[in-house]
């Protein structure tokens, strides 16, 4: 057959860039010019434009107006409509029809070619006419941070997807992005676990052909885990020996630092099977863990104390806030230096905002983080404004997410009551797809290495998708079932529209190609998937101001559930008006495919060509 490679993304190389503003950018800017054509003091009056069923669009902002000018509505909405350059007048073919509709709302209706010329320019652009930041900051996104020598558990699964599509939308964007994963790789555990290897030195060993697999590291270390925790518990002499070991490591005592590393290695081999498992790229140069930090935690003390920003209580350093209190009514203070000298976690995540706006000067700090630990960043926060680490033009900011629940509405657990084992958890979204995508595969043709390679881009889909989806702050389900239904908000779904638009140029016979042609009318679904095509940088632009994937996801869905309407609708190939309807149609196909491609990429979820 046939294949036309119009825009094969992976053969563009990203040169050309030309930002293209949406339609509703410039409505928007039209109909905030005729508002104070009407009323000159309402210049910069918000329009309040938005989407609409009646019209395309709908501009509310004529009736706050004319509650402030005490005047009649609707003879100000004639008045705007009067200075709009719609159709025919004034040289300006973008709007094609506005009505003043009820108390005094405008329902704007566009041109097709006005929407069609916007795509083209779109199609155009390797970006998709996504605008690049002028003037990028820098941003440090504290994600993915398992904790050395254990098992990592479904937060860091979240934490770690989440973080990834923030990371990979606001670098589209043209942020400059510093990943950091924060991993717990400090503490007084590790005195406990190197004494341990130091008595039992054959522990970490790696028997002959054991290979690398993250599984049996993982199972090495959790024994060793539960055989030193065993002794901790029970002989007060190797205690004493594992305490000491503390002082050691965090002197930087070479012999007990190499041992310390072991574990550290250890841990990566495992925490890479699940990163690549679940498809997430994690550089070594940005892993800098809690002892990355350990060099300036006793500065960090110092100027704490005095400054006064911490002061001693009961034996610890503490800091503590006014509205910040215990049930009893005590207050709660943030720890930055235990009663037996250790430092914790807080002197660590200080240290690391020095280092983070000190060194690195970022302007933003986002932590992706479990929403349990929203009391802590918030002392920490403070904290460091009071000690004057973070100023005005520095934003610190939390990005909490809920809690992953079971069928029965429980923090996930296996039947036994167990935390699942994400690598587990995973497999079985693979088989669960592998079982879905092989019915239809089968039927196209597809071979059996192509239905594995589906199952896996579909399953991991799923679990992604299904994160991304919901609204970060929010408990959801985990339900595979619904996860990997065809017939829903999936991401299956939405794979499965991009892969309807590959099959549609493999089908397209010689000389049937993709083209805009603007002098076409459109029909009203052609319309309805060209002004949501439209929107892609404009909704790209929000959930990078606001940190929300899932509008980027829900973006997504209705974009393929557009496309599906539009494919039942308007047949491509076999349009009835001629051969510019086929060509215009191919466009949109390939924009679509594009738009979905791209967007789905940004939430770290592939898209198989046939499925
Ligand atoms: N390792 C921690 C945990 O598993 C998460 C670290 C979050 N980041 C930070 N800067 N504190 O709970």
């Amino acid at each position: 057959d046939h294949v036309l490679h119009l825009h094969d993304p992976d053969t563009r190389n990203g040169t050309s860039m030309a930002s293209v503003a949406s339609l509703s950018a410039s409505l928007q800017q039209r109909v905030s010019a005729a508002l104070a054509a009407a009323v000159p003091s309402a210049t910069g009056a918000d329009p309040l434009l938005r989407r609409s069923d009646r019209a395309d669009f709908q501009a509310n902002g004529v009736l706050g107006l004319a509650k402030r000018q005490k005047t009649n509505p609707q003879a100000l909405a004639a008045e705007v409509v009067a200075a709009l350059p719609a159709s025919g007048g004034g040289g300006d073919d973008t709007i094609a029809a506005v009505e003043v509709s009820g108390p005094g709302f405008l329902n704007i209706t566009v041109a097709d070619a006005a929407i069609t010329r916007n795509l083209a320019a779109r199609a155009a652009d390797d970006r998709l006419g996504v605008p690049v930041k002028e003037h990028p900051g820098v941003t440090v996104v504290d994600y993915a941070q398992p904790n050395v020598a254990k098992e990592m558990h479904v937060g860091h699964l979240r934490s770690s997807v989440i973080g990834d599509a923030i990371v990979k939308i606001l670098e589209f964007g043209g942020e400059q992005v510093v990943r950091r994963h924060h991993i717990g790789d400090w503490g007084t555990q590790f005195g406990m676990l190197v004494q341990y290897l130091i008595e039992h030195p054959h522990e970490l060993d790696h028997s002959a052909g054991e290979g690398d697999t993250g599984e049996a590291s993982m199972s090495r270390l959790d024994r060793t885990y539960k055989a030193s925790g065993a002794l901790f518990r029970s002989d007060e002499a190797f205690k004493e020996r594992a305490r000491r070991r503390v002082v050691d490591l965090q002197a930087g005592d070479p012999e007990t630092v190499a041992l310390w590393q072991r574990f550290v290695d250890e841990s990566k081999i495992y925490f890479d099977s699940v990163y690549q498992k679940l498809d997430i790229e994690i550089r070594d140069e940005d892993i800098v863990g809690e002892s990355g930090y350990n060099d300036m935690l006793v500065e960090t003390c110092d100027l704490l104390e005095k400054s006064g920003v911490a002061v001693w209580s009961n034996g610890a350093l503490c800091v503590f806030f006014d509205d910040i209190k215990g049930k009893d009514g005590e207050p709660v203070p943030l720890i930055v230096r235990k009663t037996d000298g250790g430092f914790g976690y807080a002197a660590t995540d200080l240290s690391a905002i020095r280092n983070r706006t000190g060194d690195l000067h970022a302007d933003t700090l986002l932590y992706v983080v479990d929403v349990r630990q929203s009391l802590h960043f918030r002392m920490v926060f403070e904290t460091a404004r009071r000690a004057g680490w973070l100023t005005d033009e520095v934003t610190a900011r939390h990005l909490p997410f809920g809690t992953l629940l079971g069928k029965d509405g429980k923090p996930f657990k296996t039947r036994a009551g167990e935390s699942v084992k994400l690598e587990d958890l995973l497999d079985e979204a693979v088989q669960r797809a592998t079982a879905v995508v092989r019915e239809k595969g089968e039927k196209i043709g597809l071979t059996e290495e192509e239905i594995t390679a589906n199952g896996v881009q579909v399953g991991i889909g799923a679990v992604k998708y299904a994160d991304l989806s919901t609204s970060l702050g929010r408990d959801y389900v985990f339900d595979l079932d619904r996860m990997v239904s065809l017939n829903g908000d999936t991401s299956v779904y939405v794979q499965y529209a991009y892969a309807r638009t590959r099959s549609i140029f493999r089908k397209a016979a010689e000389g049937q190609q993709a083209a805009a042609h603007p002098e076409l009318a459109l029909e009203p679904a052609e319309r309805a998937l060209g002004l949501h095509l439209d929107a892609f940088g404009d909704t790209l632009a929000e959930v990078a101001g606001v940190y929300e994937p899932h509008r980027l996801a829900s973006y997504l869905f209705q974009l393929a559930s557009l496309f599906t309407t539009f494919y039942e609708q308007c047949p491509v190939l076999t349009a009835d008006g001629g051969q510019a309807q086929v060509e215009n149609r191919l466009f949109l196909c390939d924009l679509t495919a594009r738009t979905l491609r791209q967007g789905l990429g940004l939430l770290g979820i592939r898209t198989p060509e046939r499925l």
